[in-house]
């Protein structure tokens, strides 16, 4: 008798799958582990996601999500063609995989089937590779988590141009730096590829590249309402760029991918865009007052332009201090990666909570044996 086959494809079976941060229901819990928005939706997008729970529960949301392809159109001076609306960012990254890079079996060549990016960035990426049995290439940041120049001697080495796909965090995660836009197009001119420059974190920064995503045939901005539009529970991402890479992911879609609630709610999100503004101000002032006080604290803390902090704290090692924080209600996030292990992302949250993460933190302190 022939063995028989699997049912489950061996490279499902060996998949790694992405952990995302801890959803837990603790009382009191102040959650800094996700890089959730500290502020609630404002009172105009409530009101019209309450009010869209009706007899249309029953119907179709629209295929195209059209009304709101057209508003971000309009917002970011191009056409609806040069949008795509994703359940999500990640939904826009799993495609964006599919459409553009070959599985390594079928390749003709490695940079056909190679997945590009930063290391460490988002570390859904090498995920989002492996499902697609793709090749992945992981950029090691310059020192301090600064982007390093891809072109010039000996660096074409480890950058490959010819990279089927690249994607570049910007601002960076989770080490949160800016990365100015001058160095981001160099970056570009020097790739082949399609370059996705994944903007989920760039209201809380100085700059954003989006121009560039109109200005050449190979790059793809993607952008989120989870984060700075307080909306991860609703999902929804979108992507901007030409019309034929937009055309592309558009034809391997779901039919229906982003949901009707989470339509409502985005297009409410436009119309109310002074209130989201007036939170990325509250953000970034406690993001500095906080990055000012764990420094007197001790803590080395990288400079950040988005919506948390990566901090190496001192004395016991990282994990430690995930734990000696937790025990006072206070969950943060550590990965045990290596280059970061020793350190601890937090999400910015409120004036309030920022004021009990610093009082828990000199209370660990204190409590430190002396050596
Ligand atoms: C760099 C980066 N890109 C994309 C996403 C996904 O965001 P979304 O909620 O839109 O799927 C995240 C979420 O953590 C992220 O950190």
């Amino acid at each position: 008798m022939p063995k028989p086959r699997p049912l489950i494809r061996p490279l499902v079976q060996a998949l790694h799958a992405y952990v995302p941060g801890e959803q837990p229901r603790i009382r009191g819990l102040i959650k800094l582990n996700t890089n959730e928005n500290p502020y609630p939706p404002s009172e105009r997008v409530l009101a019209a996601t309450r009010a869209a729970v009706d007899d249309r529960l029953r119907r179709y949301p629209n295929p195209t999500s059209q009304l709101l392809r057209e508003r971000l159109a309009r917002l970011h001076g191009c056409r609806p063609e040069h949008i795509l609306i994703g359940n999500g960012s990640d939904e826009l990254l799993a495609l964006a995989v599919r459409a553009f890079v070959e599985p390594e079996a079928g390749s003709k060549t490695l940079s056909a089937a190679t997945v590009q990016y930063f290391d460490p960035s988002y570390s859904l990426y090498p995920v989002l590779a492996a499902i697609h049995g793709a090749r992945v290439n992981p950029v090691p940041l310059a020192p301090e988590f600064h982007l390093p120049r891809v072109t010039g001697r000996g660096r074409e080495k480890r950058w490959d141009a010819g990279a089927a796909l690249s994607l570049v965090t910007t601002p960076n995660a989770p080490g949160g730096r800016g990365f100015a836009t001058a160095e981001l197009e160099e970056l570009c001119a020097a790739t082949r590829g399609v370059v996705v420059l994944d903007e989920a974190y760039v209201d809380f920064a100085r700059e954003n590249a989006l121009e560039l995503a109109l200005r050449h045939p190979h790059v793809l901005v993607f952008r989120t309402f989870s984060k700075a539009y307080s909306l991860c529970f609703q999902r929804v991402g979108y992507c901007v760029g030409p019309a034929d890479l937009i055309g592309a992911l558009d034809r391997i879609r779901d039919s229906y991918n982003v949901n009707g609630l989470g339509q409502v709610a985005a297009l409410a999100t436009l119309q109310d865009l002074p209130y989201y503004r007036a939170n990325f101000r509250k953000i970034i002032a406690t993001r500095e007052r906080l990055t000012g006080a764990l420094t007197d604290l001790g803590f080395s803390v990288i400079p950040s332009q988005t919506n948390f902090i990566l901090v190496k704290p001192p004395g016991p090692e990282a994990r430690e201090w995930l734990q000696a924080l937790r025990e006072r209600r206070i969950l943060v996030r550590w990965f045990s990666t290596p280059g970061i292990s020793d350190r601890l992302r937090i999400t910015i949250g409120t004036d309030a909570e920022t004021d009990r993460l610093l009082s828990a933190v000199g209370a660990i302190l204190r409590k430190r044996p002396r050596r």
